[in-house]
């Protein structure tokens, strides 16, 4: 079997197969069916500086076209995270991009210096596009000026790569990326979820529909803002099985990440990277 590793943000990866935020928990949950050490590298779940509860339940739904999630970005916050993880990761020699997001804008920079010169970290994705959140997330990813601000603030916050993970759920994302870029962007994570709504019973449930569907919303993006910026995309949104990893990086990234596949088939990730080790190229 050949090799499949990328090299990215100045480092070698396994490979360019990377969970989606949030999918895989904090890492060690998915160790029962198979080791993290199958990834290139392993996105955390969106941190924040404080711990968050999240939204109440029920805040998962199978809509048979996809899934619809409003997590709320529930977590234990960046540094409990950090203290509990860094060995775990270190053991395993598996880099991490760690996902932060802030209420505020300041919690951002607060997030990126938590961060410090931790061992195990690859790069820092801001989350600018959860759309299950108040304030944050979405709400900064919808305004160029706002990514522009947040993404120079964390850079000045950190040495490590910063990637901007953005929303279609706007008029144009490669304005978004773009700015991005100006403010020092090393990558972009294209696309995130986007906006849906659930009826339960008397509850008006808003949240991030994600599944195949995305895929070709998603390709649109990172083929529109590769040809737009000069930074690694990483792809994600609608990624099923090993040819739709290959139509990403066709149209343009460099590495993928895989989220709502692996609640359908926990071994799709294994599965992909093993497919991809078979063939001899991504071509
Ligand atoms: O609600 C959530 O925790 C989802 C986060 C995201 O989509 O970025």
């Amino acid at each position: 079997m050949g090799s499949i590793a990328i090299e990215i943000f100045g480092k070698k990866l396994r490979n360019p197969v990377m969970n989606a935020s949030g999918t895989l928990g904090y890492g060690r949950e998915i160790e029962r069916l198979w080791s993290i050490k199958v990834l290139g590298a392993f996105v955390t779940k969106g941190l924040s500086i404080l711990p968050c509860q999240g939204n109440p339940q029920p805040r998962i739904f199978d809509l048979g076209c996809g899934m619809l999630n409003s997590i709320g970005l529930q977590n234990i916050g960046i540094k409990r995270y950090l203290e509990e993880y860094t060995e775990f990761f270190l053991e395993r020699k598996t880099p991490v991009v760690v996902n932060i997001f802030g209420f505020t804008e300041e919690e951002y920079i607060e997030c990126a210096l938590a961060i410090g010169d931790n061992p195990v970290v690859l790069a820092i994705e801001v989350n600018l596009s959860c759309p299950n959140v108040k304030t944050g997330g979405i709400l900064f990813g919808k305004k160029p000026e706002t990514v522009f601000r947040i993404i120079r603030g964390v850079k000045s916050a950190t040495n490590f790569p910063v990637i901007a993970k953005l929303s279609q759920e706007v008029t144009d994302i490669v304005e978004l990326a773009k700015a991005a870029f100006e403010a020092g962007a090393d990558g972009l994570t294209l696309i995130n979820t986007i906006p849906g709504v659930v009826l339960e019973e008397n509850r008006v449930i808003r949240g991030g529909l994600s599944g195949p569907f995305l895929k070709s919303i998603a390709l649109k993006a990172v083929y529109d803002c590769s040809k737009a910026v000069p930074i690694p995309i990483i792809g994600v949104g609608g990624i099923m099985n090993t040819e739709d990893v290959i139509s990403f990086l066709r149209a343009g990234a460099k590495a993928v990440q895989i989220g709502t596949a692996t609640f359908v088939y926990p071994n799709t990730i294994p599965k992909i990277v093993k497919e991809l080790k078979k063939r001899r190229s991504f071509d």
